[in-house]
């Protein structure tokens, strides 16, 4: 059975683009797949956060990917810094990647630009590494992710063809699964930025659990173009062809057949805020039960850190092994 992993950092508000381009592939593929999905605290280290924000926050992302339609029965959620293996097999590979491959990352470029790279974390710049080994423990296939991870997957296929070239077959090459309409939602203001967490405006990024009239608001002011005709073409009309991948996704139907339905660009807005509400509505709804009762989620999170641990520490031994280390006592 094909072996999918993905995951999500606790950082922020998660908005609609993480809903759209990786949450919701999430819980339809794990009926198909054998899925482990993640909360990536170790990575939200990298950037300065309250450890109380850090705490709450890794439990509502929880509730959120199970108010998602995760199904704990079906496929495993935990929390990355509840299974030790992933910083261990992370410095295996720290001594397997370049640091030259590291420095082109656009991400840490990014995140580096207003600050410096000399006041960046150690651990910013060395974070793709360990989202190699969270990918590689688990000998996963495909990891479903937005496009903006595009190129930390390249790395981690990169690190794995090296790692079983030198110390011989360890670990499974993993695809990225990149979906062709979702996998980019825009800022709602700046249409040609990615709708981010930490860098769009409020009124840039609709978060999933905003109130609906709020999120309604946002996209009904969403930024378009001066002209009039509504056509799908991110290239020319980021703004109207983010709006109908919004409408497409939570419809079903494609952006350019969405597009032929209509002539002005404000019944597109109004319909794309209606469609995002109904879409998200039943998100709401079980993200509220699921308050009262934090036990049940953390007793999700710990079962699944056992489940994921037990199969990491294989890959953890094999590749272990295949450096030269002695074993550890069984
Ligand atoms: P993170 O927390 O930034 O984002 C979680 C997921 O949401 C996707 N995403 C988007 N998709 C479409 N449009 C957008 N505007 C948008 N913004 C974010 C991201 O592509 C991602 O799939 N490094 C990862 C977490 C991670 C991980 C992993 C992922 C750590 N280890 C191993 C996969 C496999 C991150 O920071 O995602």
């Amino acid at each position: 059975m094909t072996r999918v992993l993905s995951g999500i950092q606790p950082t922020g508000e998660i908005h609609l683009g993480n809903y759209i381009g990786a949450i919701r592939h999430w819980a339809d593929e794990q009926h198909e797949h054998d899925s482990f999905i993640f909360i990536a605290d170790l990575h939200a280290l990298t950037m300065d956060i309250d450890p109380s924000v850090l705490r709450a926050k890794t439990l509502e992302v929880a509730s959120l990917l199970l108010a998602a339609g995760l199904d704990p029965n079906v496929c495993t959620l935990f929390v990355q810094s509840q299974v030790p293996q992933h910083p261990q097999l992370g410095w295996l590979l720290e001594c397997v990647a370049a640091f030259g491959e590291l420095r082109r990352m656009t991400q840490f470029k990014d995140k580096t630009a207003k600050g410096g790279e000399g006041a960046a974390r150690v651990g910013l710049f060395t974070y793709p590494v360990l989202q190699a080994a969270d990918i590689l423990l688990y000998d996963t296939d495909r990891v479903p992710v937005g496009s903006d991870q595009r190129q930390h997957l390249e790395l981690c296929r990169d690190i794995a063809i090296r790692f079983n070239t030198r110390y011989g077959s360890t670990f499974v090459v993993p695809q990225a699964a990149i979906a062709k309409v979702g996998a980019k939602i825009m800022d709602l203001q700046d249409p040609v930025a990615k709708m981010s967490k930490s860098r769009s405006s409020p009124q840039g990024k609709v978060l999933v659990l905003e109130p609906p009239e709020v999120m309604a608001k946002k996209i009904k002011r969403a930024i378009t173009d001066a002209e009039t005709e509504v056509r799908y073409d991110a290239k020319a009309k980021p703004g109207v062809s983010n709006l109908l991948e919004l409408l497409a996704v939570s419809t079903g139907r494609s952006p350019e057949d969405l597009a032929g339905d209509y002539t002005q660009y404000g019944p597109l807005k109004a319909d794309a805020a209606a469609a995002v509400v109904e879409f998200l509505r039943p998100v709401h709804e079980r993200f509220r039960e699921l308050q009262s009762d934090q036990g049940y989620v953390v007793d999700v999170l710990a079962k699944g850190a056992d489940k994921a641990a037990a199969l990491a520490e294989q890959t953890l031994r094999r590749a272990k092994q295949a450096v030269g280390l002695l074993p550890s006592r069984p």
